[in-house]
């Protein structure tokens, strides 16, 4: 396994990380999930990553039980959450969603809860709030570092502009800014990697922990002949999913790639 630091941080992660989304109490169980992880971890990922929304609270439950049957040196590994879109779904009360400190705070106990970690190692912004000032949400952040829970935090599918203003505002305050940002990036979605966000690499040095490498698995092929019994994009509840990626031109696209030499793609 090769490692890479990320971003400006002195955080070392594993090239490929494992993720929870999806799979984790809607696909698999704690046996297959044990499974799953005790490889990853053996052949050396060092990044488990999680989000308080995934499978609503069930996805982080069940890396938790994982994570605890496995008996792992704490710093042999690094766990992470992500807060923003709550984990109660329809139920969700004002609060309980969001970047204001409240919910950043809240949210970050509870994903410890459920984790069964004393503190996360990574802690993202899921996706921006355009209703609670970056300002609250860059303190809040900094908050729970200096509390010890959590350690680094980051943005996900946060803008170029949205990125840097966190960023001004921790120079401002010289407390701890964003250290990493998770977007989408497959041969889809190129833009914000290769374009939108090549100066906040350049000029913050953000580092990345990227979602979607196989564009929920259609860049595998599978899906130009039909839906595979049991994979996502056939799965109740992923129909949204179903609709954003399986269309002709998407499927047209993966034939493409499927066809040029290898070295091209
Ligand atoms: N920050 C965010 O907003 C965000 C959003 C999404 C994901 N994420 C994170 O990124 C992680 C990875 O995202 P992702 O799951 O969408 O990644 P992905 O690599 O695009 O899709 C993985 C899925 O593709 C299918 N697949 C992969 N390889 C295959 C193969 N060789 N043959 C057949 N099927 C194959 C499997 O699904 P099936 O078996 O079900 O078909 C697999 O679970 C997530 O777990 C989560 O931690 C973050």
């Amino acid at each position: 396994m090769q490692y890479r630091r990320l971003g400006k941080s002195g955080l070392k992660l594993s090239l490929l990380s494992f993720g929870s989304w999806v799979s984790f109490h809607k696909q698999i169980d704690d046996k297959k999930a044990t499974e799953l992880m005790g490889l990853a971890y053996d052949h050396g990922v060092n990044f488990f990553d999680n989000a308080e929304i995934y499978a609503l609270g069930e996805s982080e439950r069940m890396m938790g039980r994982v994570i605890k049957k496995m008996k792992w040196e704490r710093s042999s590994y690094c766990v992470s959450s992500k807060v923003y879109f709550g984990w109660r779904g329809e139920q969700n009360k004002p609060n309980q969603t969001g970047l204001s400190r409240k919910h950043i705070i809240e949210g970050c106990h509870e994903a410890m809860q459920r984790l069964q970690v004393d503190y996360l190692d990574l802690y993202f912004c899921h996706r921006p709030d355009k209703e609670t000032p970056i300002e609250e949400t860059v303190l809040a952040m900094n908050t729970l570092i200096q509390q010890g829970k959590i350690l680094y935090w980051g943005t996900s599918e946060w803008s170029a502009a949205e990125i840097m203003e966190a960023q001004r505002v921790a120079s401002e305050y010289r407390i701890i800014g964003p250290t990493m940002e998770q977007p989408q990036y497959n041969l889809f979605e190129r833009e914000k990697m290769e374009n939108e966000y090549l100066t906040v690499f350049r000029d913050a040095r953000i580092g990345t922990t990227i979602w979607s490498p196989l564009g929920s698995g259609l860049l595998s092929g599978k899906y130009l002949e039909k839906v595979p019994k049991g994979s996502r994009l056939g799965m109740k509840g992923f129909e949204w999913l179903n609709e954003r990626w399986l269309n002709p031109t998407n499927l047209a696209r993966v034939k493409n790639y499927r066809s040029l030499p290898q070295k091209w793609t």
